[in-house]
């Protein structure tokens, strides 16, 4: 069985794959989602489940062992519970979904662990954990990535396919949002409590959430293989709609309808690349609306509109300057990836399930790589060139949109390095 074989065979659950050991590190709503997802996958062994909450880690053991699996061991009790499970040592994986307070400290650990580790977004906060990252990874070897589900979406890997082809000619642009009200669920719960997200609207003015918008244009624009980015700038609306919301849910007298949010509305953020192309991303999570993500992908010949879900293409389109729908492509341009997650074997509840079927394929490509111990589908370069948006955002914000250099966490290497994300399938 070649390589591509095996992983169509291990995406879609036709063969028997070999067992890995995985542990997930913060069982509260995406770390539970993510659990669900692996124990959907073929041969996952759970061997271990961490929360500072002994319910959230308890609740998802029961989770494992009613899939079928053994009873995983319970870590919890403390901020620091999760150092005994990278102790662990049969043990291959983890996943963390803390807080992103915690995302780079528990990273870098696990990497000196040497167990293959995937980290919800965004993986860091700031540069200085960015670096720390990098060069943990560069010193350990072991392989780390972003949890970056969105890059791994059935419709953003065909006009991947369709870049790679030529048929947009030579890419030029690209617009992105994450817009995403979060401020009645998820920075605040349904009481209007604070959740730890929303401690970071008071003390920060940055695109706080740029890994979504910008997973699938990095392989979209051959970013940090073939281009980098420059320079980037921020500019930032004033803060009303938190303000706003709390007023018109709970009163004017309640303290959050008072408080003075450091976080704009909406965050546009403009990056130049080394070689020419601009990106447009937005940040918009705090304003009532239904969630978009808006990504534009423009070349010499033709472009990409997600919300239409359209293409034009010099040359190809029937009609002159005219939009034909994208459902077409999709079928023509499938990528191997998602022709394999769609066989029988896959299972169609799964492709329902974690964001059309997304988390599936991404959580399997993360097993499947630690199994094999080989290289991880999205790394750890791309990763942190997401998040660092974060700091960069908040300095080009601070000096009224001055554009800012951007870090090159591939140290040069961006002019040689080829394009990998989507390829190894
Ligand atoms: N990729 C996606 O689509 C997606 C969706 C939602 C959330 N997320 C990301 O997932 C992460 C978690 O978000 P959430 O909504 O699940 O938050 P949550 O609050 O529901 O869960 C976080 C859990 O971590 C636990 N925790 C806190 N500190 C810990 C520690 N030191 N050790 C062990 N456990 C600890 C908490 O008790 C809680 O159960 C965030 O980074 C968020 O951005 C990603």
């Amino acid at each position: 069985m070649d390589r591509r074989e095996f992983l169509i065979s291990t995406l879609s659950a036709s063969a028997e794959p070999p067992v890995v050991r995985l542990a997930v590190i913060g069982t509260g709503n995406r770390g539970t989602a993510l659990l669900r997802t692996a124990l959907r996958a073929p041969a996952v062994d759970v061997v271990a489940v961490c929360d500072l909450s002994e319910e959230a880690a308890s609740r998802a053991a029961a989770i494992a062992s009613d899939a079928g699996g053994r009873r995983p061991r319970v870590f919890s009790g403390s901020d620091s519970a999760w150092r005994g499970v990278l102790e662990l040592q049969q043990l291959d994986a983890v996943l963390i979904a803390t807080p992103w307070p915690w995302h780079a400290p528990m990273a870098v650990e696990a990497m000196r662990a040497g167990k293959y580790t995937g980290v919800e977004v965004p993986i860091a906060l700031t540069y200085e954990e960015c670096w720390r990252l990098l060069e943990t990874w560069e010193k350990t070897g072991t392989p780390c990535m972003m949890m970056e589900n969105w890059s791994f979406r059935r419709d953003n890997l065909a006009v991947l396919n369709m870049i790679r082809r030529g048929l947009f000619g030579r890419m030029v642009h690209c617009h992105c949002a994450h817009s995403h009200d979060c401020v009645d669920h998820w920075f605040f719960d349904r009481d209007g409590r604070m959740r730890w997200g929303g401690e970071f609207l008071a003390k920060r003015n940055a695109d706080q959430y740029p890994t979504h918008s910008l997973g699938p244009v990095l392989s979209w624009l051959d970013i940090n293989c073939g281009d980098a980015f420059d320079t980037l700038s921020s500019q930032s609306s004033a803060s009303l709609g938190i303000n706003e919301y709390f007023r018109r849910r709970f009163g004017p007298d309640h303290p959050f309808a008072r408080q003075q949010w450091k976080q704009g509305d909406i965050v546009t953020s403009l990056v130049r690349t080394k070689m020419g192309k601009t990106i447009v991303i937005n940040y918009d999570m705090q304003l009532p609306r239904p969630y978009d993500n808006r990504w534009m992908v423009q070349g010499t010949l033709g472009l990409y509109d997600e919300p239409r879900s359209a293409v034009y293409i010099a040359g190809r389109s029937p009609k002159y300057h005219q939009w034909e729908p994208f459902a077409p492509y999709q079928e023509e341009f499938e990528h191997a990836w998602w022709k394999a997650m769609r066989q029988p074997q896959a299972g169609a509840d799964s492709l329902a399930a974690g964001h059309g079927g997304a988390d599936d394929l991404e959580v399997r490509l993360f097993l499947d790589a630690a199994r094999r111990k080989s290289a991880l589908p999205l790394d750890l370069i791309d990763s942190l060139t997401m998040s660092a948006v974060i700091p960069a955002s908040e300095e080009s914000i601070a000096k009224r949109g001055a554009p800012v250099p951007f870090p090159d966490f591939s140290r040069g290497r961006w002019r040689t390095r080829r394009p990998y994300f989507g390829i190894a399938s």
